[in-house]
């Protein structure tokens, strides 16, 4: 009788096989986080330990566990990942009955938090006097009609403060800022990236109001036409501006990307943005 399907432990292949294998009487599980870093930084938090047992065994019910291995979230948290610390026996497999525990988090290292205050920027006046408006959008975003500043792009030179500037704001108006880097949305597999972007945004509105930090946008928003060079490439761009056209817009994210390289921005995302802010060098003065 074959009633178990779902292969969760590829590196013991066929050679074990699920039926001969005991239950798992225990499970020590970690969390590990995301296997593509930084996109998300929410965790699942372990509230009431009975509960995610039960949501644990019903999940994984039938995976083979072993120590090193790792299960998957498929509900709250998709892809959230479990690293099996111990299992007794050795080798087993989760039941309705196995008794599955999560370690206590020591530390607090996947919620970033941003000491940074807009007073610590050195300069950049004219970027400063912008972020007001910004400021006053996420704290009241119903007092801004069709002209709310959503999209909003930084450019300048490497370290004028853009990455700074951006956890101040999150800082000031205790916005969450989902932080990421645009080289990680480019995926292994067609149509994991703009997956990636819909994932990212829906999140962001569930979290609304919310901001979105894309840093190195040229990374992926290229001119179209190195875009062309690589499909998966412009099929990220196409993504975010979906997500980032007003009349699909997420209530409550606001976007925030940045570039060191504006020139090679394709004319299509750069029209997006509502409010371009430029980072300049700190002039001798400034310095001091
Ligand atoms: N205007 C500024 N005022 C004070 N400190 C600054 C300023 N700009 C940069 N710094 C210092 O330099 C560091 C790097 O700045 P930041 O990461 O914000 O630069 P960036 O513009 O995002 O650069 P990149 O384009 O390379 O990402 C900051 O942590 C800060 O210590
Ligand atoms: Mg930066």
């Amino acid at each position: 009788m074959r009633s178990i399907q779902k292969t969760g432990t590829k590196e013991l292949g066929g050679k074990l096989e699920r039926s001969k294998t005991s239950g798992a009487r225990y499970v020590l599980l970690r969390p590990a986080g995301y296997p593509l870093k930084s996109v998300f930084q929410d965790y699942p938090e372990v509230a009431d330990p009975r509960l995610f047992e039960r949501y644990a065994r019903e999940q994984w019910y039938g995976e083979l566990v072993r120590p090193g291995c790792y299960l998957f979230d498929r509900r709250l948290y998709p892809d959230f990942a479990f690293k099996v610390i111990r299992a007794h026996p050795h080798v087993s497999v989760v039941g309705s009955d196995t008794k599955i525990v999560v370690e206590r988090k020591k530390t607090d290292a996947a919620k970033i938090k941003s000491e940074v205050s807009f007073e610590d920027v050195v300069g950049q006046k004219e970027a400063r006097r912008k972020m007001k408006i910004v400021e006053s959008f996420l704290s009241e975003p119903e007092r801004f009609g069709k002209w709310a500043p959503r999209n909003i792009l930084f450019y300048g030179p490497s370290g004028t403060g853009k990455t700074m500037m951006a956890k101040a704001l999150s800082g000031k108006t205790k916005v969450p800022m989902i932080p990421i880097k645009a080289t990680t949305l480019i995926g292994e597999f067609v149509g994991e990236g703009s997956r990636q972007i819909h994932g990212l945004y829906k999140k962001a509105e569930q979290m609304a109001p919310c901001i979105i930090f894309i840093d190195e946008l040229d990374a992926i928003a290229l001119d179209r036409r190195y875009q062309d060079i690589r499909g998966d490439v412009s099929e990220v761009v196409n993504a975010l501006l979906t997500e980032m056209d007003g009349i699909h817009s997420r209530k409550g994210v606001c976007t925030i990307a940045a570039t060191n390289k504006i020139e090679f921005l394709d004319d299509s995302i750069r029209s997006r943005f509502e409010e371009e802010i430029r980072f300049g060098l700190p002039n001798a003065e400034e310095r001091l």
